[in-house]
């Protein structure tokens, strides 16, 4: 749980809350008259903190008594050294890591803040000239605003990396005794005796059901993943995603007799959204269109549209001549692990509505009126502003 420091990102925080030289002059100028009442502020966090349950032993179990403590004094003088470069960096984000190891709930971190705030305009109000308070207090809340966001950052992105890493560690482990179960079942197969047809479709239904974990272990990582990727916003040809996506449905599913009608709008139709995430949605709608039709009469059609209602959206019409039988409650369709199919993994509609959500998109399904089910999906376009 060691992420790299990102310094472009924290630089850029600083930048934009304009803790520019003069508010660092001014930390400075004023940093006896902190640093002099350091043991006081640290104190001041002893007292509060041992006073609540969920915090208190913190403070009663340490490496050693006072360390905690002198933590606190370093790091309350460090803030008017004056000066905000790497190795200040460094120390707020190595608290922010530090925090999630060992597992510091947020909320505590953030009224920690709040009290360091109130101490300082407590020592402004009480020793600081009128005339320079203004400045000082302003100094001090760009640079605690600072160290809350690094800390906040940090703390955010080693959360999030432990989840990964659990995720990730769970899919992997699963994968691969997934993997040698469907071996077995695919060796147990070529054995001549094996060929009846109870023993056939025991077989089958074991290799089914491993390839459907497999597939949800996999899922459940994109799903996870949407969450937490940082979107990059792109220009993209709505006709052009559909196509790719579309022909990699066409060679996954072995649909002899399908009916493909494509009916794309006759002007080019150009989007705003993050590549992975725009190929994730239409992915998976198609996927769902595919895998749902009805292979007596396979008709898939696939149409795009300005949306008349709001010009700034593009539609994307998907039909499919399968059956959707609809849930108590609409929503819970795109709830992850609810699935209308035997063989559903459940997660292929929640990944796209949290894809959709991402990309300020849209999507709604619901069984068309005469037979056959719609996916309606909605897109931004880039081309309307
Ligand atoms: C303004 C608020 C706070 C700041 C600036 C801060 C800063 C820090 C820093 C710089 C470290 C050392 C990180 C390292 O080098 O590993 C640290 C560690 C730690 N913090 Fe905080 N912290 C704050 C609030 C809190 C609160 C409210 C608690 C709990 C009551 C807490 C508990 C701890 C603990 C237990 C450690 C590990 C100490 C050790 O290594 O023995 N912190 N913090």
């Amino acid at each position: 749980m060691n992420s790299k420091v990102p310094y472009t990102r924290l630089l850029f925080f600083k930048e934009k809350l304009e803790l520019d030289r003069s508010a660092e002059n001014t930390l400075r100028e004023h940093s006896r008259l902190f640093a002099e009442r350091k043991e006081e502020f640290s104190a001041y966090f002893e007292d509060f903190f041992s006073r609540i349950e969920q915090t208190k032993h913190y403070l009663e179990v340490q490496d050693y008594p006072g360390r905690l403590q002198k933590i606190w004094e370093k790091w309350f003088e460090g803030l008017f050294s004056g000066s905000v470069d790497h190795s200040f960096l460094d120390i707020m984000w190595k608290s922010g890591t530090t925090h999630v190891k060992i597992n510091l709930d947020h909320r505590y971190v953030n009224l920690s803040y709040c009290l360091a705030r109130s101490f300082c305009r407590k020592i402004i109000r009480e020793q600081v000239p009128v005339g320079q308070q203004n400045d000082i207090g302003e100094a001090v809340e760009k640079i605690l605003d600072l160290c809350l966001l690094i800390e906040t950052d940090a703390f955010i992105t080693n959360t999030y990396q432990c989840d990964r890493e659990v995720i990730m560690g769970i899919a992997h482990q699963i994968r691969n005794p997934l993997t040698v179960i469907g071996g077995n079942i695919m060796r147990l197969k070529r054995i001549p005796d094996s060929s009846d047809n109870m023993v056939e479709g025991t077989y089958e239904t074991i290799l089914g059901e491993s390839r459907r974990m497999e597939k949800m272990v996999n899922e459940v990582c994109t799903y996870n993943e949407i969450f937490h990727k940082h979107p990059e916003w792109q220009v993209l040809n709505l006709h052009e995603q559909l196509i790719k996506v579309i022909e990699e449905c066409k060679s996954s599913y072995s649909l002899d007799k399908l009916d493909l009608q494509i009916g794309f709008a006759p002007l080019e139709i150009m989007i705003l959204g993050d590549p992975w995430e725009t190929g994730i949605l239409l992915s998976h709608v198609l996927n769902n269109a595919f895998e749902g039709v009805d292979p007596e009469n396979p008709l898939i059609t696939v149409q795009t549209s300005l949306d008349p209602g709001n010009q700034k959206f593009a539609l994307v019409e998907v039909f499919n001549t399968g059956v959707l039988t609809m849930p108590d409650d609409p929503k819970q369709l795109f709830t992850p692990f609810y699935s209308t199919k035997s063989a559903g993994t459940g997660m292929g509609l929640s990944i796209a509505r949290a894809a959709a959500r991402k990309i300020k998109g849209h999507i709604s399904l619901y069984p068309a009126p005469g037979g056959g089910v719609i996916c309606m999906v909605s897109l931004p376009r880039s081309d309307s502003r």
